[in-house]
């Protein structure tokens, strides 16, 4: 069973930008990646609680602002230390323009 939840208009989020989406007492990080696809992840780290909605991105992965461990966000998967856990994704569906996570996975 799927939960889509709109997470914000296809116009608010540049290529290779992140945006960080509350739900539900939940923290999401939307990414719109270069190759024009949307991405979703947890919105904390997963080393300490900082907001990856608030990192850097480049290409497909994002940098923690705290400590800068980076993340492929395709994945999940951490690719720079101290990141080593790996970070839970979330299907992402557009339609007429907005962005839908699926929180329910
Ligand atoms: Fe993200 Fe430490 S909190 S790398």
């Amino acid at each position: 069973m799927s939960n889509l939840v709109r997470a914000c208009s296809v116009d608010e989020l540049e290529e290779e930008e992140v945006l960080r989406f509350d739900y539900d007492d939940r923290t999401f990080a939307i990414y719109h990646g270069p190759d024009g696809k949307f991405y979703a992840t947890d919105g904390f780290c997963t080393h300490e609680k900082a907001h990856l909605g608030d990192g850097i991105v480049d290409e497909f992965e994002v940098e923690c602002p705290l400590h800068f461990g980076a993340f492929d966000y395709r994945t999940g998967d951490p690719t720079v230390a101290p990141a080593c856990i790996k970070l839970k994704t979330y299907p992402v569906t557009v339609t007429d323009g907005a962005v839908f996570v699926d929180t329910a996975v």
